[in-house]
């Protein structure tokens, strides 16, 4: 349907057609850096038939298409080639690791291998002869086991380790837990007798990540790799956390929590128990799902992957031929400031497409104003922008809006006194259509103020066959930190936003109507009643398209 072509990216992942879910298996192998995904070769909707699709890129943004690496063609995985994970071998060969549902739609875990070390693309890989290797253990249901993660050495008994997701309900708490392995060959595991961990409550947990953050000193601004967090005794090194990330089912969301992980007793601990995985922070507050991290050596740094699905119907997915996007690849680093949570920031090499910049730094705008920004196009864009409030109209506050909410308080057209202020992207001249990205500022009675971040798609298209809502939550802002800043990738049917150098982050798929091709631009906003707000950075860059080179790759 070419009226729908307009949705489609220009520096965003996505197969030429059809259905897309979750990335798997996300590594680096030499020199370049591979893409797996879920895949439906049938059509644009999910089926029993999933295979994993494949891609691979020099830079994270530049990406080429291979066949299919696994399709569904055994007993054990004849429902769906499952997600699965990566893990790099000390000699650098590589173990793939993913879940089979068979026959019978059981989920069970299968080994594949590259069929051929020296072919850098890693085109074809050959499924282990005594596939699977593991079935759902007694106490765990056939349809609740899976996801491994990348394996990880234990140098106090020489095994690797792997987690898996499950749910639990013995106790009639609605537990998702985190099961451990141990194997030396990946294809022999045995069951660690403890749960990695357990929480009440939060339902199945999908795709469990888990991996160390660099804490303190010069090594907080690289990625650590798994196995390098432990010491020869098996003790986790100094100077890490874990982050545990589980997806959960039952909301759909990616929920992670900062914690300790004590490797002989096989248990992790959150750092503080109000926020453990499932019940507080969250990658992204918008669509972004089944996320994967992997550690990439050429670049010293951790790389975050995830699923951006579409929230239109599924008739007009598959009138347009196909579904979902993956987000632009995120480093993710500790928050070393706060110490309570992640930063994650588009990976460097995004901005190699930046082309036409625009530098409206400095303009001041009156509460009660939206302000069009005079730019050539902005269907592609990568926004730079740092706000700050009149200070004295901050101070002379007594409070304000302090039960305010993202998600319930009436998005960006319902003004308070030190909010909503921010951007509106893909929208039209009119205003009739438009995205909000924007702060909310509330004071307490204390005079604490508390910053909210929020992504309104309420009238992000004049279509009502979508969901739309209005996303976000409260960011962490310093008292040394006089503004507010906002990373914006926009890119035709998705706006990224990143608040407070990656702090908080918020996805949205949106279809509009009007807003597209040049009909599209961007207005500068403050909702706010009290306070005019000044972009001391406002950057806007046009964006070239990276899908210049998508075409079947049989050698190279
Ligand atoms: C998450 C998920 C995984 C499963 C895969 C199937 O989106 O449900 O748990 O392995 O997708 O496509």
């Amino acid at each position: 349907n070419a009226m729908l072509q307009w949705q489609r990216t220009g520096f965003h992942f996505q197969p030429q057609r059809n259905w897309m879910n979750d990335p798997n298996g996300p590594v680096y192998y030499k020199g370049w850096y591979h893409l797996f995904y879920q895949y439906n070769p049938d059509g644009a909707i999910w089926g029993n038939k999933i295979a994993w699709g494949h891609a691979v890129s020099r830079d994270l943004i530049h990406w080429r298409h291979l066949p299919l690496a696994m399709v569904p063609d055994q007993w054990y995985d004849t429902n769906g080639v499952w997600t699965g994970s990566a893990t790099t071998l000390p000699d650098g060969r590589l173990a793939m690791l993913y879940t089979g549902s068979t026959n019978a739609s059981v989920q069970v875990q299968c080994l594949a291998v590259p069929a051929d070390d020296a072919d850098p693309l890693l085109t074809n890989w050959t499924k282990y002869e005594g596939n699977p290797v593991l079935y759902p253990p007694p106490g765990i249901g056939p349809r609740d086991f899976r996801d491994p993660t990348t394996a990880w050495f234990d140098p106090s008994d020489s095994t690797w380790r792997i987690v898996i997701g499950s749910k639990d309900d013995a106790e009639g708490d609605h537990a998702g837990i985190a099961v451990v392995y141990r194997t030396r060959d990946f294809v022999h595991f045995e069951l660690l007798p403890d749960l990695l961990h357990r929480v009440a409550g939060t339902g199945m947990w999908e795709c469990i990540d888990f991996y160390p953050v660099a804490t303190r000193g010069k090594a907080s601004g690289n990625g650590v790799d798994m196995s390098d967090a432990l010491g020869k005794n098996g003790a986790v090194v100094g100077g890490v956390v874990h982050v545990m990330k589980a997806s959960m089912d039952d909301d759909r969301h990616d929920y992670y929590a900062l914690g300790r992980y004590d490797a002989a007793a096989n248990a992790w601990t959150p750092l503080d128990a109000e926020k453990d995985v499932g019940t507080g922070l969250r990658y992204d507050w918008g669509k972004f799902y089944a996320s994967k991290t992997f550690y990439d050596p050429a670049k010293r740094r951790r790389v975050l992957w995830g699923w951006v699905g579409e929230t239109d119907s599924e008739r007009a997915d598959v009138s347009k031929g196909w579904a979902s996007l993956q987000g632009i690849p995120r480093t993710v680093l500790l928050d070393t400031k706060t110490g309570s949570n992640l930063l994650q920031w588009p990976v460097e090499e995004v901005e190699t497409l930046r082309t036409y910049s625009t530098d409206l730094s400095g303009i001041t705008i009156d509460y009660g104003s939206a302000f069009p920004l005079n730019l050539r196009r902005a269907t592609q864009l990568d926004i730079e922008a740092e706000f700050e409030l009149d200070r004295r109209a901050v101070m002379s506050l007594n409070e304000a809006d302090v039960g305010y909410n993202c998600s319930t308080s009436g998005g960006a057209a319902a003004r308070g006194a030190l909010g909503p202020f921010g951007l509106l992207v893909l929208a039209d001249k009119h205003l009739h259509e438009q995205t909000a990205v924007y702060f909310y500022v509330a004071k307490g009675l204390d005079g604490s103020l508390t910053t909210h971040f929020c992504q309104d798609e309420s009238r992000s298209s004049s279509a009502n066959d979508i969901v739309k809502r209005v996303v976000g939550s409260a960011v962490p802002v310093l008292e040394d930190e006089t503004t507010l800043s906002l990373r914006v990738l926009v890119d035709h049917s998705i706006v990224e936003s990143f608040a407070q150098g990656g702090r908080s982050t918020a996805t949205s798929r949106v279809y509009p109507t009007k807003a597209i091709y040049a009909n599209a631009g961007v207005f500068l906003f403050n909702n706010a009643t009290a306070a005019r707000v000044t972009a001391k950075k406002l950057v806007v860059h046009e964006m070239d398209s990276s899908h210049n080179h998508d075409y079947m790759v049989t050698d190279i």
